[in-house]
């Protein structure tokens, strides 16, 4: 489904990220729906480095990419030489910047500003230079535990990840005051879909749950699952969001969600109803409790105002989706 009317003829996008999950999507999104576009994409991939939580530090994949026609370039958004070199010999139109440390639980506090925060004031100042509509992933953990719903302004970061999101937000505001160009920073709330599976352990609980109950294993949720809340998003509202970002009525940070917080045991109640499974749920210590969210759900009146963003999946529908996809990946690479 195309979200906007512009066709993009001779548009050239930087999709940084986009051999992540939210970033690949974006580049497929462009390539089925503005063949006329050139789509590049910018990823560092995985190199097997991990943090010192053991996760991998960058989570890129080829295999997201399948298929995919435009230019792929590996490379790091900290090389200010890469950024100069894409200066000189690109004029992008808009910039999806997608890359990031996405890893919540990442604990090394010098390389999440540096990357996260640092590396995005340099695509600002490319995206200035080329007179380039940016838009950059912010996040739902700048609210941390902050009330429900959530809205932006009142912010209360628990770790290192939200707090260099919000770092990046704050310098947006200060660059949307003093220059021409489009900023949009969405606050994505937690996503799942297609494309998420190659972020291992840290990919949506929709993804993990339903793998679980694939290989036939009694899910295992944290104690009173039922009471813990989130505004879980569909990959697809959060293409439709980007794109509907490159005409905002006007710059600014706006939340993605659904505006309706769901439990971690709907998620399986939800599964288990579509893959046909009545398997037993485990109910576990939270070993989290002090830096988890307990109830997420996105304020998304100004974000449905001002880039006239509508989610279109409810979770249910969502989930009949995207199951085949859950499926087909437990057998190609589970199994
Ligand atoms: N998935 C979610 O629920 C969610 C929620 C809120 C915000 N976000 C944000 O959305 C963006 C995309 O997240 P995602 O879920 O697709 O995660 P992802 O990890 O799949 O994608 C991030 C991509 O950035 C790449 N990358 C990391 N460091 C890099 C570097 N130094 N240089 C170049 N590339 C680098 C990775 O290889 C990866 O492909 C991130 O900024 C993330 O923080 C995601």
């Amino acid at each position: 489904m195309r979200y906007i009317e512009n066709d993009l003829k001779d548009k050239t996008i930087l999709i940084t990220g986009g051999a992540g999950f939210i970033g690949s999507n974006l580049a497929f999104y462009f390539q089925n729906n503005h063949p006329d576009a050139k789509v590049v994409v910018l990823d560092s991939f995985r190199s097997g480095e991990t943090f010192s939580n053991g996760n991998l530090k960058s989570f890129g994949h080829f295999k997201n990419l399948i298929g995919f026609r435009g230019e792929v370039i590996s490379g790091d958004i900290n090389d200010k030489e890469l950024l100069l070199d894409l200066e000189i010999n690109y004029k992008f139109d808009y910039i999806f910047h997608e890359a990031a440390i996405s890893d919540t639980t990442a604990l090394e506090q010098d390389l999440m500003i540096k990357t996260n925060v640092n590396a995005y004031k340099d695509l600002l100042e490319l995206a200035i230079r080329h007179d380039a509509n940016m838009i950059y992933a912010s996040s739902a953990a700048t609210y941390g535990n902050a009330e429900s719903p959530q809205r932006v302004g009142r912010e209360a970061p628990q770790n290192v990840y939200g707090f260099s999101k919000l770092s990046m937000d704050n310098l947006s505001r200060e660059y949307m005051k003093e220059c021409d160009i489009s900023i949009v920073g969405l606050r994505y709330f937690n996503v799942y879909g297609a494309g998420e599976y190659f972020k291992n352990t840290t990919a949506s609980m929709v993804l993990q749950f339903g793998h679980q109950l694939l290989a036939g294993k009694n899910p295992r949720l944290f104690e009173d699952s039922d009471k813990i809340l989130r505004d879980f998003i569909y990959i697809e509202d959060i293409v439709q969001a980007n794109v509907k970002a490159m005409q905002p009525k006007e710059s600014g940070i706006y939340n993605v969600g659904t505006g309706k917080a769901r439990s971690f045991q709907d998620i399986v109640d939800i599964l288990q109803r579509e893959l046909g499974t009545s398997l037993i749920c485990e109910y576990i210590p939270n070993p989290f409790i002090g830096s988890y969210q307990f109830h997420t759900e996105a304020d998304i009146t100004t974000t449905r105002e001002v880039l006239g963003y509508e989610p279109r999946f409810v979770m249910e529908e969502a989930i009949k989706s995207y199951v085949g996809e859950i499926k087909r990946i437990y057998d190609e690479e589970v199994k």
